[in-house]
């Protein structure tokens, strides 16, 4: 198998067996395959004798937010025309109707010889090696039945069902499972927001709602917001292509929003304990848009620390592996959790990072020049944090004595008649 890219040092890190990116698992499959594995800048050589093309290039969005598909397009006109039997098989997440395109282009081209198949991939960013071997589902859409039989039989090995669908279909398949998992998490981020202000928990409730069969308890978790390179994007492409088709897609132009809002509410959560922001000091713990990945692409981190900054505030932060110096200008960066916190007035957990788990210790506590605690990610017990002696502020928690109805008050009836005060 060849692998070829055009950047020359992502391609000299390949063949020295190392991998350029941050992904659990990678390193140790291409060790176990080299033997099978080359790496290439040549198209023509990385595609001589194959059966099989797969175009993995990224699809980011233009500036009016539809997909750009030019590395897409480079790709296909780079492939060298010859007689030879291949299918083209596109893994990038494209717009609906690009396949269509592509066979027309492959026609002018005269290769109609070249077959054509969508076969989307659902890997995420930590876990995409399991997700690769072990996926729920296989989706191949193709014009010719035999190319769609070709591709499912290359997953031959893997236990999974197959969706054999025609090419708009399964394009369709891959943007509606993003934008459906993104408004899941938009709903919960607001039920969260909802529990805030009414005194429910909503992990208990997304776990109550979660076992319902019919909901189901994945990407119910609440937060500072999705991000990432596939969720906010796929979820634009799919309303702009709506948009274009002639379709106002209402529902995810709040998703979007309300996602874009949630990236800011801990600014609010900050500003409620400790009043203006402005020399302050907050520690951001976690920059990469969620645990086990480097990536900071769309990643809550950045708004976050962009509006502190803009506040005013001093902004120290911390990530075990994504580096943000290119990214987040007037920031200090640290090696450590405790040195990031020392004198801060808040610790907020931005990405749920494992080694945050111990964050609420003395060494903490002492470290800090105010002890609060802002939680992004629910990662936390709140009763251990406040029994450490922090101040705890979670997401869709009941989680601080600003949050609870006075005691005086009877929470079950909204306007209570006070009873006229009386001299003993
Ligand atoms: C996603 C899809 O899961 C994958 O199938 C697709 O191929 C690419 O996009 P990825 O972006 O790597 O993968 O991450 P994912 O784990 O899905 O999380 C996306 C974002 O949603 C992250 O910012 C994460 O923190 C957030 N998230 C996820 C929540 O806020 N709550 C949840 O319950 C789940």
């Amino acid at each position: 198998m060849a692998v070829r890219d055009i950047v020359p040092e992502k391609v000299a890190t390949l063949r020295a067996g190392k991998v350029p990116f941050y992904e659990p698992g990678v390193d140790e499959l291409i060790d176990r395959n080299s033997e099978r594995l080359g790496f290439t800048l040549d198209a023509a050589e990385a595609v001589a004798g194959a059966e099989f093309v797969f175009i993995c290039v990224d699809t980011p969005p233009t500036y009016s937010g539809d997909a750009d598909l030019s590395r897409v397009w480079t790709a296909i006109e780079e492939l060298p025309v010859s007689r030879e039997r291949l299918i083209l098989v596109m893994k990038s997440t494209v717009p609906v109707g690009t396949g269509e395109k592509v066979r027309a282009a492959l026609d002018a081209r005269g290769l109609d010889s070249v077959g054509y198949a969508s076969n989307p991939e659902f890997l995420a960013e930590g876990t995409a090696v399991r997700d690769f071997l072990e996926p729920d589902r296989i989706v191949v859409g193709a014009f010719e039945e035999a190319d769609a039989e070709a591709v499912e039989q290359l997953h031959a090995g893997v236990d999974a069902p197959v969706v054999r669908t025609d090419v708009a279909s399964a394009e369709m398949i891959k943007l509606a499972s993003n934008a459906y998992l993104g408004t899941r998490i938009s709903f919960i981020n607001e039920i969260a927001n909802v529990c805030e202000l009414v005194g429910a928990d909503v992990n208990d409730v997304a776990r109550g709602m979660g076992l319902d069969a019919r909901i189901g308890r994945s990407y119910l978790r609440p937060g500072v917001g999705f991000g990432g390179s596939c969720f906010p994007k796929d979820i634009s492409f799919l309303k702009l292509l709506a948009g274009n088709s002639g379709y106002h897609f209402q529902l995810l132009n709040s998703v979007i929003e309300v996602n874009e809002l949630q990236k800011r509410r801990v600014v609010g959560k900050l500003q409620k304990h400790l009043g203006t922001l402005r020399g302050k000091t907050v520690a951001l713990l976690g920059l990469a848009f969620k645990a086990n990945t480097d990536d900071l692409r769309e990643a809550p981190s950045i708004v976050l620390a962009s509006r502190l900054l803009a506040e005013g505030a001093d902004v120290r932060a911390w990530d075990p592996v994504a580096d943000a110096s290119q990214v987040l200008k007037g920031v200090s960066f640290h090696d450590t959790v405790l040195e990031t916190v020392t004198g801060a007035d808040a610790a907020v957990v931005v990405t749920e990072w494992d080694q945050l788990r111990s964050l609420a210790s003395t060494d903490t506590r002492e470290a800090m020049r105010t002890p609060l605690i802002i939680d992004g990610r629910n990662l936390l017990d709140p009763d251990e944090v406040r029994a450490a002696g922090f101040t705890y502020e979670g997401i869709g928690r009941a989680s601080s004595p600003l949050d609870v109805l006075p005691e005086t008050e009877e929470p079950d009836q909204p306007f209570p008649e006070r009873a006229p005060a009386t001299e003993d």
